[in-house]
């Protein structure tokens, strides 16, 4: 990640979830994989500030409520906490929930629009479009389906009406220049270049307002009360109004620039165009990187509302644990790539990587300490030479490796590699012969001492993936549960004080009911 000040605070962001529909495992992926970065960071002693929150305007969510008979105002407050529940249940350390119906954020949308209608970088002309009855959708031409609403195919109606566009256009060249200049801007690389694609057509202005003839449910434009703000330009100015611009520019500026933009693929141009150029036309600080996952798709189609999908991820945690639902969705894709979910994959991950590599081997270890030596970690000299604790220090370079290039899923077959060698570690050890030799008894005790402290190792390095399970390891091993590790060094030691006593505990991943049902 992008090299800090010394007060700088490491900025993450998730997207902000329209709330006309409850939370699905797509969203629930975007703020697992932002927690993720985020307890990497703190474990590494690094101050973050992670963000996310919900995006409440607009035609989408005025939609939905009249069809729940319910005004937008009270319709949002329904649904939000469906959102702070979910982040809750996940295990998602957020700082801050923003929302954009809070007055602190309408109040600096409202000041960054007079800023830009001051520099002129806001200009009010007519603009053409088509307008579907039915649906109550606005197209522009292109978007029209042989000329016909692409929602529904029925006639629509041509209309001008009078708004308000932002000067895309003259940043156009400011922005190719800056993405070329600027490698890490949009990541992954593939994503990139379909930015620097599109931006090979001359972009057009962006009319950022809607009249409110068409549209109530909006921040409204400071200088028309016959208009209300697009909301894309709305929501994209949480990412600075969350943290005090333009009201608090002390704290604004231990947080500002965004590290890292998480989002979705399908909302990359407005992260990667508009975005930019509004920092830019603001005289604000470019952020440091955008990065776009992919989708999670089911039979084929991306898992969504509309097209009536969903997994949820309640569901999930409920049945198979939070962290195997974490787990699963940060080892089963590599970010910027679309995964297919399955039910089936999800158990099958649950039952092999969790209950069977990492269950079974801390529940082996427990159980050989409660047999060979009554539960308290053996004393040994020199036990950090041992081969097995080599290879597990070297983890936390691999695993930093991997999170500085946003691959989660490489940190954990880094991690797995390492979970696998203890359990070969303990079939060529075979400490239940040791224990028959007394003359063996040394090895028997520096082959558990190995053993504990991988685990423990392992539990230290696994808190930003599987907090839960982290922190239960590191409970039975007496350590402290929110692990500092500022440097190699501190990752290559010993951690376990000799003698410990170890509680086995219940099993880390139980047995799944066969029988039971799958959850979707
Ligand atoms: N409100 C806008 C974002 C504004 S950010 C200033 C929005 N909201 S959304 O609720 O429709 O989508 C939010 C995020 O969820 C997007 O990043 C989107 O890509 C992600 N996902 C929605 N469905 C998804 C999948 N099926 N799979 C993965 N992520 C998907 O867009």
């Amino acid at each position: 990640m992008s090299a800090k000040g010394n007060d700088k605070q490491i900025y993450i962001t998730t997207p902000l979830y329209y709330v006309n529909a409850k939370p699905h495992i797509g969203h629930a992926y975007t703020n697992i994989l932002g927690d993720t970065f985020t307890r990497y960071h703190r474990l590494a002693g690094r101050e973050v500030f992670f963000l996310t929150g919900t995006d409440e305007h607009g035609t989408k969510i005025e939609k939905t409520a009249r069809q729940h008979n319910e005004e937008p105002r009270e319709y949002v407050e329904k649904m939000v906490p469906l959102f702070k529940d979910l982040w809750r249940l996940l295990g998602i350390q957020y700082d801050q929930f923003i929302r954009t119906t809070d007055e602190a954020h309408k109040e600096v949308v409202r000041a960054v629009l007079l800023k830009l209608e001051g520099t002129g970088d806001i200009y009010r002309a007519g603009y053409t479009g088509w307008y579907c009855t039915p649906c109550e959708s606005f197209w522009t031409k292109l978007q029209l389906v042989e000329g016909k609403c692409p929602d529904c195919g029925r006639d629509v109606q041509e209309l001008i009406e009078d708004n308000y566009f932002f000067k895309l256009s003259k940043y156009q060249s400011w922005l190719i220049e800056y993405i070329n200049a600027n490698p890490g801007f949009i990541q992954p690389e593939m994503r990139r270049n379909e930015i620097t694609s599109f931006l090979k057509d001359p972009l057009e202005d962006l009319c950022i307002t809607r009249p409110k003839a068409r549209l109530e449910w909006g921040i409204e434009y400071p200088s028309s009360s016959e208009h209300v703000v697009y909301v894309w330009f709305d929501a994209l100015i949480n990412y600075v109004s969350a943290i005090g611009m333009e009201v608090d520019e002390n704290r604004f500026n231990t947080i500002w620039p965004a590290d890292l933009h998480l989002v979705g693929k399908d909302i990359l141009r407005q992260h990667a165009v508009y975005w930019p150029i509004m920092l830019k036309a603001c005289g604000v600080e470019m952020f440091k990187t955008v990065l776009a996952h992919g989708w999670w798709t089911m039979q084929g189609a991306k898992v969504s509302k509309s097209r009536g999908n969903i997994v949820d991820p309640v569901v999930l945690a409920k049945v198979y644990g939070v962290d195997a639902l974490r787990y699963f969705m940060l080892r089963e894709v590599t970010v910027g790539f679309d995964g297919a979910f399955s039910e089936d994959l999800l158990r099958q991950r649950y039952t092999s990587d969790l209950a069977n590599d990492l269950g079974n081997l801390w529940f082996r270890n427990g159980s050989m300490l409660e047999k060979y030596f009554h539960g308290a970690v053996p004393e040994v000299s020199g036990a950090e030479t041992d081969p097995l604790l080599l290879m597990t220090f070297a983890l936390w370079n691999k695993v930093e490796e991997a999170l500085k290039s946003y691959d989660p899923r490489a940190a954990l077959d880094a991690i797995w590699k390492v979970i696998t060698a203890a359990n070969q570690f303990v079939e060529e050890k075979k400490p239940w012969v040791l224990a028959k030799d007394p003359a063996r008894a040394e090895e028997l005790a520096r082959a558990l001492r190995a053993l504990t402290e991988c685990l423990a190792h392992l539990a230290v390095i696994l808190t930003p993936f599987l907090p839960d399970t982290a922190r239960k390891i590191l409970d039975r091993l007496k350590l402290s549960t929110q692990p500092l590790i500022r440097t190699t060094a501190e990752f290559s030691v010993l951690m376990v004080t000799p003698g410990t006593s170890v509680e086995r505990g219940e099993a880390l991943f139980p047995k799944l009911d066969e029988e039971k049902e799958p959850a979707s």
